[in-house]
């Protein structure tokens, strides 16, 4: 794999600024970003209110903690515009999240908004090894996802040729990458396994292609994944975070020299570590659920956003921003089975130690004779493994989860194909326990 880091003229100077520097910039934007968002939108005057706090109270970044937190379902009230702090008509965007949990959440952003967005993501690009003028395939959805769109606003800023694929139509992908020769692939790590397997299929060698560099994100992935792709592309593999209420892609991002961790673009967005059951900050590098409250956002302020991701703060090291570590998972994706809580990212973990087995995999939540289940349907990684090797990699997959995670779970390995593929976001979790 080559060398991708990027030369130090060419990263904006506030991402090797100093902390001091940083912060007094995040204090002047935060200050701002309160009494933006409480003179501008009812909801936060409504809610700073009843906490008792003003945005004059806010002093040192410290006094943040004293402002109370926005929910999924705040935004949801709010639907569909009344979380905006400018008119409706200064909006030059909007995206929504898919609503297949209920009521969708709208975000929407001025052209200032935008022109921050596309600088955030083009930072990310170039920090996972992108260049003006290089070519990258963008395969996240285009639509009212942020995933599409988000990497194409900030490929434009970074001024790489970039086509839109989006996700699907697999043997297209395929096809694409070795006719135009891209050098970075954006897409959801999962769907990157199903490009993976079309390349097989194809008689193809994913280590030959063009690609040098893989921006994954959108779900949680591990680093035994991570050490999977890059294998079997021959490619750095990076990841990038973000959610649509804070902004989309480009909140935070993995820089290609390091792979230590994700750096927040801290001069736009300000976390903060909370522990989930107490709200309360936790201590220093402890981890807990991400809190974000943005800093220069105008359309859609938002302020104290519990994310639900569970990750912990570290300090800087190829920027002086300050790194999220790998998302663990999501709190309301933790599964607790007989007092064990697991996330999907464990088994992820588990799997990839056991050679017969492919990346694919599925969790099943049941519940026969009043007492929960956890099966697990994953494939062989090759159609000629023989019913005994089966069973075996079946065991080893059970003995493993046993051991790092303490519960017992049930293996079904399945032929290849055998479990759903996704084109962006995977189903990890299928729940087929009764509703109470
Ligand atoms: O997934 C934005 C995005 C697009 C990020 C493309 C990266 C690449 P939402 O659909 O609003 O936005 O989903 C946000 O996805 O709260 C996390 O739970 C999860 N997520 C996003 N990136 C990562 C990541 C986009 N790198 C939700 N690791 C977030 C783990 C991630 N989880």
């Amino acid at each position: 794999m080559k060398d991708l880091t990027p030369a130090k003229a060419t990263l904006d100077p506030i991402e090797i600024a100093s902390r001091d520097e940083i912060m007094a910039l995040q204090l002047e934007r935060l200050k701002w970003s309160l009494r933006h968002a409480y003179d501008n939108v009812p909801f936060y005057k409504k809610s700073f209110d009843e906490a008792g706090v003003h945005p004059d109270d806010l002093k040192q970044l410290s006094d943040l903690a004293k402002f109370p937190f926005t929910v999924k379902t705040d935004l949801r009230d709010n639907y569909p515009f009344k979380m905006f702090a400018v008119p409706r008509e200064q909006v030059a965007r909007l995206h929504a999240s898919s609503g297949t949990t209920g009521q969708p959440t709208v975000v929407g952003y001025t052209k200032n908004d935008l022109a921050n967005w596309g600088t955030v993501v083009a930072r990310s690009l170039r920090a996972a090894g992108m260049r003006p003028g290089d070519m990258l395939h963008n395969a996240y959805g285009y639509g009212l996802f942020t995933g599409g769109m988000g990497i194409h606003l900030g490929a434009d800023t970074l001024g790489l040729s970039t086509y839109p694929v989006s996700g699907g139509m697999t043997p297209r992908q395929v096809r694409l990458i070795e006719d135009f020769k891209p050098k970075g692939i954006t897409v959801t790590p999962s769907y990157s396994l199903s490009i993976l397997d079309e390349f097989a299929n194809q008689g193809l060698d994913p280590r030959d292609c063009s690609l040098e560099v893989g921006i994954f994100g959108a779900e949680p992935w591990t680093n035994a994944m991570r050490l999977e792709i890059e294998q079997a592309f021959d490619m750095h593999a990076v990841d990038i975070y973000g959610l649509s209420e804070v902004m989309g892609p480009g909140v935070s991002m993995e820089c290609v020299e390091t792979k230590d961790g994700l750096h927040i673009w801290e001069d736009h967005f300000f976390p903060e570590i909370i522990n989930t059951e107490t709200g309360e900050p936790v201590a220093e590098g402890e981890q807990g659920e991400l809190v974000f409250t943005s800093l220069t956002k105008e359309a859609f302020p938002i302020i104290r956003y519990r994310t639900r991701d569970l990750t912990r703060l570290l300090p800087g090291t190829a920027r002086s921003m300050r790194r999220m570590e790998k998302v663990t998972g999501r709190s309301d994706d933790m599964i607790i089975l007989r007092g064990v809580n697991v996330f999907p990212t464990q088994i992820e973990e588990a799997l990839m130690e056991v050679e017969a087995l492919s990346p694919h995999f599925q969790i099943e939540l049941s519940r026969p004779d009043r007492m929960d289940k956890m099966s697990i349907l994953c494939e062989c990684a090759d159609a000629s493994l023989s019913e005994d090797a089966r069973q075996a990699a079946a065991k080893a997959l059970s003995a493993k989860i046993k051991q790092t995670v303490g519960i017992s779970a049930a293996v079904v390995v399945a032929d290849v194909g055998g479990v759903a593929r996704s084109e962006g976001k995977a189903v990890r979790i299928v729940d087929n326990r009764p509703k109470s």
